[in-house]
């Protein structure tokens, strides 16, 4: 006898995703995440490793040889780039701009090494004066730090700071889950050492792999903690001089062994997941980076138009604004439940809450990935200034979506 819950099948509700991250994947996403499994070292699909490799130099705007795939959500990538560059005991600097930064921090700690922090009020941005004057007194190992922080949705100017730690022989280390191809991020350029990201907001994918990038210099010091797992050691292999990276899974030197040419069997590849990053890559790149980024600029512009037009208030320094989400006070006299509850079930719309000290106050707002897209902006514009109204807010009515609109014009 079946159960209700044997029987039935899988049926989400149709939803638009128009919070932080995740979003509606690409359909071209999903439809590479359905093609059939091969064998890991079946020659298709180490062709199909080296061509993500490659897509993702483009994404990254990289040369790097050291360019693949962490099987996991973000914050795997982020703990693979952290265990395998900081040995316990190292000093690492993380300036801290909201959620994400405790994030790298935390991380940070948990690796056992030692942490020092800076911090800036939830929607600023730090100069390159406040984190230089920060490694010359810390004289760290690695800078960690946030590209775009969904949980204030500031974008941190990142231009000058890899000349900085050049110029102290500090790794610099940068996560770009929230901001890759909706921001610029030219890795070669502003000399980062090591960058992850995820697939859930402007590459259009659902969550589960974090692609990353390392210079050759972050290479070689992880090469530097080599130890390769005793059932599939040969003779030829030797350990490094520094001491061994602490997880097994997330050792980015049998990572590199694994995606190089030894093909060194470590985890099994989540092969469906590789499909998915690949594709990722390749919907952007046909596209065009620089024009993915002009796209979410573009939406995101005319989503804060609009937001502005019903008479809401913007968080934040709209400077150094990420092109992808905006933080919107929530209405004084407004049950903020209420109406995104009403957006969820009325309209099938979701917009975002907020963590910490920005809880309650506002709600965040995505256009990002297959999501930045004008019709998507229109309907949530639309939406929300419907269910402000039904909720009591007495701002201007029917003003958001013709300001998006003239927007677009
Ligand atoms: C900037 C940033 N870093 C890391 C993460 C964590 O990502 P995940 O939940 O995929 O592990 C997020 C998720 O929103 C993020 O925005």
């Amino acid at each position: 006898m079946f159960s209700n819950t044997q029987i039935q099948t899988l049926n989400p509700p149709q939803r638009l995703l128009m919070g932080p991250g995740p979003i509606n994947a690409d359909p071209r996403v999903l439809r590479a995440m359905s093609a059939q499994l091969i064998g890991q070292y079946d020659p298709v699909m180490t062709g199909f490793m080296n061509e993500t490799m490659a897509r993702y130099r483009e994404i990254f705007k990289t040369q790097n040889e050291w360019t693949m795939l962490v099987d996991g959500t973000s914050r795997a990538g982020i703990e693979a780039v952290l265990c395998s560059i900081l040995r316990p005991g190292d000093k690492v600097l993380v300036p801290i701009m909201g959620r994400f930064g405790h994030l790298l921090a935390e991380i940070a700690e948990r690796v056992g090494a030692k942490v020092h922090t800076i911090e800036v009020p939830w929607g600023e941005v730090f100069t390159p004066e406040q984190i230089e004057k920060a490694i010359v007194d810390v004289k760290p190992h690695v800078l960690a730090m946030v590209q775009g922080d969904t949980s204030t949705t500031m974008n941190q100017p990142l231009e000058h700071i890899g000349d900085i730690c050049q110029k102290h022989d500090v790794l610099f280390y940068c996560d770009a889950t929230a901001s890759i191809v909706g921001n610029d991020l030219p890795a070669d350029e502003w000399r980062l050492d090591a960058l992850s990201v995820g697939l859930q907001k402007c590459l259009g994918g659902p969550s589960g792999s974090a692609p990353l990038t390392l210079s050759d210099k972050c290479a070689d010091w992880i090469q530097k903690r080599k130890k390769v797992e005793a059932g599939i050691r040969t003779a030829e292999h030797t350990d490094g001089t520094e001491p061994f990276v602490r997880s097994n899974y997330f050792d980015l030197g049998m990572i590199m062994n694994y995606w190089g040419e030894e093909r060194l069997n470590h985890h099994t590849e989540a092969t469906s997941m590789l499909y998915c990053a690949s594709e990722c890559a390749r919907i952007v790149i046909e596209e065009g980076v620089d024009n993915c980024v002009a796209r979410h600029k573009l939406h995101g512009d005319a989503m804060l138009t609009g937001i502005q037009a019903l008479g809401l208030n913007v968080f934040g320094d709209l400077n150094h604004k990420m092109n992808n989400v905006v933080g919107v006070y929530i209405p004084e006299g407004i049950n903020a439940d209420h109406v995104r509850g009403q957006m969820l079930t009325d309209f099938g719309i979701e917009i975002g809450t907020s963590f910490g000290p920005l809880h309650g106050k506002i709600w965040r707002i995505g256009t990002m990935g297959y999501n930045a897209r004008k019709d998507a902006v229109l309907q949530t514009l639309a939406s929300l200034d419907a269910c402000l109204h039904a909720n009591g807010y007495k701002g201007p009515k029917g003003e958001a979506a013709i300001a998006a609109l003239a927007h677009y014009k």
